[in-house]
């Protein structure tokens, strides 16, 4: 029994994955499960996941998340997006992943290990303005020899990531990065390269611009119920684009509750005294297990359907929160860190907005170890 833990709703996943797949018309879907499936949990997202239909492949960043998926799920295809090592692309061939390649270390590496049993399939990263992994189109010419050369390596794929769409509502400089994608397909072709999936939308893309889908959108976010931003939640929903499931509730029990006098001071550092005879309850939750510790004295949680403020700083391995309006609290006790209880929700919107950061951040940095339940 743990003392904090995480519970995935499996049909709100599912109900999730189907519904963008059906929003984006042909393309296939890639249920992105990195970063321990964005907090969620790898092996429970990919259980949930696997066998249905709305789900074609799996995308991850690591090798080591690729063998993961592998192993629950043998047979749907699965596409590493980051950095391998050179000395385990054997590793990776040998497991029948796909692999994104941007440069020509890896390209060469790639098709001197290919072989007619374990061949090599490429998913060419194009560096269209993001400046992050690519390769300049000017490139290409170089690097297509290298392809041609391996027999066993295949051109599976042709990809590139946008840098500005979650945060506008201007797509100029996306629709940039989508041209010289276009010029950079238009060149392999010419060069006889002729990838069969070409795929440049994760979730804001997919949701809100139908010419980025191509052949596969890569939905990380809007899988897990929750949207790249404000913006484009609004837009889509304007436009009777699917309504999103929130997926995960962290929750956590009480430790202890007592009563503190006015005045009082809690936690380190006596950075806050209750302002009223209180009562409190001890979480055995901190910054540890991923509750920031810029929640000091800000955060709240629920207890009861009703908000609890957190009082002075957030500890390692606890935390103290005001429950003097909360009712009847007891020891053992649920609490709700992130998530809804009865008429209550702490979003992890509201919990980015409050540390500086964004959605995404706070899902994944729920500590790996803590316990994932599917409910
Ligand atoms: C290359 C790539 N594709 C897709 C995704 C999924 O993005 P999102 O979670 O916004 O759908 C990411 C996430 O960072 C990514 O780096």
């Amino acid at each position: 029994m743990s003392r904090t833990w995480v519970e995935i709703n499996r049909s709100a996943l599912r109900d999730n994955a189907t519904a963008l797949k059906r929003w984006s018309g042909r393309a296939k879907l890639m249920a992105i499960v990195k970063a321990n499936a964005y907090g969620h949990g790898l092996v429970p997202t990919v259980q949930s996941l696997r066998g249905l239909r709305a789900v074609n492949w799996f995308g991850c960043d690591s090798l080591d998340e690729a063998l993961q998926i592998k192993a629950l799920n043998p047979r749907q295809p699965v596409l590493v997006m980051g950095y391998v090592p050179l000395a385990r692309l054997k590793e990776a061939l040998r497991a029948g992943v796909s692999l994104v390649a941007y440069n020509r270390e890896t390209l060469s590496a790639v098709g001197q290990l290919a072989s007619a049993r374990y061949p090599a399939k490429i998913h060419l990263k194009i560096e269209t303005g993001t400046s992050r992994q690519g390769i300049w189109p000017a490139d290409l010419p170089k690097l297509i020899p290298l392809v041609q050369k391996s027999p066993h390596l295949q051109v599976e794929g042709l990809t590139t990531h946008y840098a500005n769409i979650e945060d506008t509502a201007d797509p100029r400089y996306a629709m940039g990065q989508l041209e010289r994608f276009h010029h950079a397909s238009h060149l392999l072709e010419s060069q006889g390269v002729r990838p069969q999936i070409r795929h440049t939308a994760a979730s804001a893309a997919a949701l809100l611009y139908p010419v980025t889908r191509f052949d596969l959108v890569r939905t990380g976010l809007a899988l897990y119920g929750l949207w790249p931003s404000s913006a484009t939640r609004d837009t889509v929903l304007a436009n009777g684009g699917p309504q999103l499931k929130p997926v995960l509730t962290w929750k956590t029990q009480v430790a202890q509750v007592k009563a503190l006098p006015k005045g009082t001071p809690v936690s380190y550092g006596l950075t806050e005294k209750v302002k009223r005879d209180s009562r409190i309850a001890v979480l055995p939750v901190g910054y540890w297990d991923g509750f920031d510790r810029h929640l000091s004295s800000k955060g709240e949680v629920l207890v009861n359907g009703r908000r609890a403020k957190v009082l002075g700083r957030v500890c390692m391995n606890m935390t103290v929160v005001d429950v003097t309006d909360c009712g009847a609290v007891r020891p053992e006790q649920a609490v709700v860190l992130l998530g809804s209880a009865r008429r209550e929700r702490i979003s992890a919107e509201e919990l980015a907005l409050r540390i500086g950061t964004i959605n995404y951040e706070v899902v994944t940095r729920i500590n790996p170890l803590i316990e994932r339940r599917l409910v």
